[in-house]
């Protein structure tokens, strides 16, 4: 085959793995290819002082090579931060294949991504994440023993989405609280952005409650399921203009960015998606200005790790609902933090995450 070399110079030229804007010191990438099955998938592993870096496999119809690289560096980190501040022994990975995960997922395709995942002899333990389910984890499990979230029945703890969400309307009460100085969210008009696995459970918990949903998808018949289920409005307009005390951003990262931040209304931002800010530090800090109080992703989404890690550790339900609702007040802790220190929540965040890490590697040394 013929190698195009301009084009492979270019390459050199922009740095492409470790110059990356994304990368941030990350310990491993991992390319994977098998032509037979067409699996295209990349395995970042970020950091792994605390322990394994667990996180899940997300399948995505990126635009490009550089898209689903730079997703897989920046989920990865985050996995490194959210494990690290919710206290448990992990360190950060995630993996992402190319493809759709409608028309290209195949159990051969799973299997082979498997085999990729026991290579790496318990490095990364992978999870499900968008595009996958616990079948999916079930096929990767027949292969390796490096993998969560296996369903309940083959001795796993099943799905993370429920308890992620439950997590997630913890970090909102307890963001609710700070803002509106009560954390019932009884009347409170909140726009879910996304009703997949996640969003769609946040939405039970918000009506339980009493609060006045909108829901956002690209999906129409997800739309039109959900809102016969619970009885709530599907908002038809872009949702970063919605008149809404809440925007819960449940679909994927980088939804406040320099095109939405300042047409957002709401004033707590809470959701699932991981990395929600575009640049962590820019629309950080414009979030702070504008007295628009976020919920860092990567505290309040930790309830599907929560979930995953009891299968390692063996504990049960009852510890995993304790652990996740405890977001809440750590949640609340954060904000009060940042507010003292006047830096942005999720820098907040980030700084006691970092601690961890900083404190148990100077422990490994000695
Ligand atoms: N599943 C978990 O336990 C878990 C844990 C932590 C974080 N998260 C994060 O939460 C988010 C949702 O996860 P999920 O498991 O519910 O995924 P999912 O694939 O089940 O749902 C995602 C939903 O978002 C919709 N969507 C995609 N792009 C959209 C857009 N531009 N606008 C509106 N809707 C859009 C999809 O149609 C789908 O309904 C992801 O960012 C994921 O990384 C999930």
């Amino acid at each position: 085959m013929q190698v195009d070399v301009l084009a492979a110079d270019d390459l050199k030229k922009t740095a492409p793995v470790f110059g990356q804007l994304s990368f941030d010191n990350h310990e491993q990438v991992v390319f994977c290819n098998d032509k037979d099955t067409g699996l295209k998938a990349i395995i970042g592993i970020h950091n792994t002082v605390l322990g394994p870096a667990l996180g899940g496999t997300r399948m995505w119809n990126y635009n490009s090579e550089w898209d689903a690289l730079n997703d897989a560096l920046r989920l990865s980190r985050g996995m490194t931060f959210k494990s690290a501040i919710t206290g448990l022994n992990l360190g950060g990975g995630k993996a992402v294949i190319i493809g759709d995960a409608k028309t290209q997922k195949t159990p051969e395709l799973m299997r082979k991504f498997g085999e990729f995942v026991h290579s790496l002899s318990g490095k990364y333990i992978t999870a499900e994440d968008v595009g996958m389910d616990t079948e999916d984890m079930d096929i990767v499990r027949e292969v390796t023993p490096y993998v969560t979230g296996i369903s309940e029945s083959k001795g796993g703890a099943g799905n993370p989405s429920p308890i992620t969400a439950y997590g997630v309307f913890m970090g909102m009460k307890a963001a609710a609280k700070y803002k509106f100085g009560s954390d019932d969210l009884d009347g409170k008009k909140v726009l879910v952005q996304g009703i997949g696995h996640v969003g769609e459970a946040l939405v039970e918990h918000l009506t339980n409650e009493g609060a006045i949903v909108f829901i956002s998808d690209i999906n129409p018949s997800r739309l039109e399921e959900v809102s016969a289920k619970y009885g709530v409005t599907i908002y038809t307009e872009d949702p970063y203009d919605a008149e809404v005390d809440i925007y819960a951003p449940c679909a994927l990262g980088a939804t406040i960015n320099n095109e939405t931040i300042h047409r957002i209304k709401a004033k707590v931002i809470a959701g699932a998606a991981n990395n929600q800010l575009q640049n962590e530090n820019t629309h950080g800090l414009l979030l702070q200005e504008r007295g628009i109080v976020y919920a860092p992703d990567f505290l309040i989404n930790a309830g599907g790790i929560i979930n995953v890690y009891a299968e390692l550790e063996g504990y049960g339900k009852q510890e995993i609902i304790r652990k996740t609702e405890n977001i809440y007040n750590t949640t609340l802790e954060i904000l009060k933090t940042a507010e003292a220190q006047a830096i942005t929540t999720h820098h907040a965040a980030l700084k006691i995450a970092q601690q961890r890490i900083d404190d148990r590697k100077r422990e490994n040394l000695n």
